[in-house]
C-alpha cells in the first residue's frame, strides 16, 4: 500500500530529513585518509541522538551499526570496521535516522582525498543520474518515468545499473512501497500523486552490473571488483514539483 502522508506527518518528514542532511555535513570533513569506518559509525550515532532522532538502520533486519559504509568495490550495507580511509578510496556513505515515527534516508559517496578521474566520472555521473530521477518525481508521472530516466543516463553514460536493490517509499517505516526501481519502462508503475515520499536511489558501477553478497550476509560488492557509487535522496512529491527532504547539490 502506498501512503499519502498528511501534513503534520510531511512535517515530521521534513525534521527526519534535515537531521539525515546535517548528519552527512557533520561526517564530511572527517572523511580524510585515516580515519576508521567505525568511528564515523560512532560520531553518527551521537549526532543522530543528540537532535533527538535514533538511528534507523542500527537493528534494522538485525543490521549491526547506524551507518553503512561502503568503501570502493562495496555497492551497498557495507559494514563500518576498523578499517582505515585511504588516499583514492571512494566511499558511500548511508544514514537513515527517525524522528518522532517518521524516517528519512540519505546516502552520498565521498572522495577520500585525491581520486582517479575514473571515480570522478562514476561519481558524478551517479549523482546526476539520482537528479534525473528526481525531476521526474511529479505528479501524474508514474514510477517507470523515474526508473527510467535513471536507468537512460546511466546507460548514455556507459555505466552499470545494479539491478538488485531498489529505492522505495519512505515514511512510518524506513521501506515502504512503492519500489522505486533504477531501469524500467516509462509510462508504468504506480501514478505518481501529493503526498507520496519516495526514496530515489542509483547504484552505479562501470558496466559490469553483477553483484555478490559478501560473507557477512549484508554487504553487496561488484563482481569484477570495480568501484560503485550510490546517492539517494528522501523525495516528498507535491502539486509544485519534487521536494528533496535530504538536502540538496550541496550534500556532494
Ligand atoms: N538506505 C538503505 C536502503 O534503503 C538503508 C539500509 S538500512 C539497512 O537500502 F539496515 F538495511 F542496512
Ligand atoms: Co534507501
Amino acid at each position: 500500500m502506498i501512503t499519502i502522508k498528511s501534513d503534520r506527518e510531511i512535517e515530521l518528514m521534513k525534521i527526519a530529513g534535515s537531521i539525515v542532511y546535517e548528519t552527512h555535513q557533520y561526517l564530511k570533513p572527517y572523511v580524510k585518509p585515516g580515519i576508521k569506518t567505525i568511528d564515523l559509525d560512532r560520531m553518527a550515532e551521537d549526532f543522530i541522538k543528540s537532535k533527538g532522532a535514533t538511528p534507523s538502520c542500527k537493528g534494522y533486519e538485525g543490521f549491526p551499526y547506524t551507518l553503512c559504509i561502503s568503501v570502493n568495490d562495496e555497492v551497498v550495507h557495507g559494514f563500518p570496521s576498523e578499517y582505515k580511509l585511504k588516499e583514492g578510496d571512494i566511499v558511500s556513505i548511508d544514514i537513515c535516522a527517525c524522528y518522532k515515527g517518521y524516517h528519512g534516508d540519505s546516502a552520498w559517496t565521498y572522495a577520500v582525498g585525491k581520486i582517479s578521474d575514473d571515480d570522478k566520472y562514476l561519481m558524478k555521473h551517479t549523482e546526476k543520474a539520482l537528479y534525473e530521477g528526481i525531476k521526474q518525481a511529479v505528479v501524474g508521472n508514474r514510477v517507470g518515468d523515474i526508473s527510467n530516466s535513471v536507468e537512460v543516463y546511466a546507460r548514455e553514460h556507459n555505466l552499470g545499473v545494479v539491478k538488485e536493490l531498489v529505492g522505495h517509499g519512505v515514511g512510518t517505516n524506513l521501506h515502504e512501497d512503492p519500489n522505486v526501481p533504477n531501469y524500467g519502462e516509462k509510462g508504468k508503475g504506480p501514478l505518481l500523486k501529493a503526498g507520496m515520499v519516495i526514496a530515489i536511489e542509483p547504484m552505479l558501477t562501470f558496466g559490469d552490473e553483477s553483484i555478490y553478497v559478501d560473507d557477512n550476509e549484508w554487504t553487496i560488492k561488484t563482481d569484477d571488483e570495480s568501484n560503485a557509487a550510490h546517492f539517494e535522496h528522501t523525495v516528498l512529491i507535491t502539486e509544485n514539483g519534487p521536494v528533496c527532504l535530504t538536502g540538496d547539490e550541496k550534500n556532494g
